[in-house]
């Protein structure tokens, strides 16, 4: 009983791992986050269409980390490829006869990465993440967060800057320097479609925790504000739990940039 005690808490804090306690749309605080990994995978989105691309999602490991293919006139794009997330999104790419072109990667924590090597390792594709971020990528565990999930080094190919864009098939897509989580952070969006891959800076009602060992919580707010201000249809795929909007979410991202 105690064992089974033991690890039902355990995975319940691991399941909150990168978010705080959450926020209803009207911008009233949660106690506890209302996007816990149990209550979220069941709404998950899988398939999600725009007219210049498609996203498809494979939420994957134990803080079921939403790996991204993003998929455009035949080219596709991983997304912060989580732990395991290999298998499945091999099939994907083998079945829709895709062509893998690069990975791109939103922040170096681990969960974010720990399936990177073995699809480079298999697909020779190039890897993007910011340079604040890169460090952890060539060397896991510089960033003083434990190594909790078996994770291999990648060593990037493009160091990626505020404002730089990347394509895939016909979409560009403009990179959003948001640290605060941490200091690399970066989400990827596209104006053409009001689309925004936000990483671990911004969740359905909650935004990335700002305790780990290089977090800074007034960039974060800075970070919050920057998104707050991108159109309100904009539809956010956040790295856990399921999508949103900037609509949706902008009352709480404007309460605490005024703290
Ligand atoms: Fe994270």
């Amino acid at each position: 009983m105690i064992k089974y005690a033991t690890i039902v808490l355990s995975f319940a804090l691991v399941a909150q791992l990168d978010r705080v306690s959450g926020y209803e749309p009207e911008g009233q605080r949660f106690e506890s986050s209302p996007v816990r990994c149990e209550a979220s995978r069941c709404d998950f989105l899988r398939i999600e269409r725009h007219p210049l691309f498609l996203i498809e999602c494979f939420p994957s490991g134990p803080l079921a980390n939403n790996t991204y293919v993003l998929v455009s006139a035949g080219e596709a794009v991983v997304i912060d490829p989580g732990p395991s997330c290999e298998k499945e999104v091999c099939s994907f790419l083998s079945e829709e006869l895709l062509s893998l072109k690069a990975i791109w990667i939103t922040h170096s924590h681990l969960d974010h990465f720990a399936g990177c090597k073995k699809l480079v390792d298999t697909f020779h594709v190039p890897v993007a993440i910011s340079a604040l971020d890169a460090p952890n990528l060539e060397q896991p565990g510089k960033d003083k967060i434990d190594l909790w999930i078996k994770c291999e080094a990648v060593t990037p190919t493009f160091l990626l800057r505020d404002k730089d864009s990347l394509s895939c098939g016909e979409s560009i897509w403009t990179v959003i320097h948001t640290p605060g989580h941490s200091p690399g952070s970066c989400c990827f969006y596209n104006a053409e479609e009001n689309a925004l891959f936000s990483g671990d800076t911004l969740f359905r009602g909650t935004y990335g925790r700002c305790d780990f060992p290089f977090s800074d919580s007034h960039l974060m707010a800075e970070s919050l504000h920057k998104l707050s201000l991108l159109p309100e249809e904009t539809v956010v795929y956040p790295g856990h739990g399921p999508s949103t909007t900037i609509g949706r979410e902008k009352s709480w991202m404007i309460k605490i940039q005024e703290k």
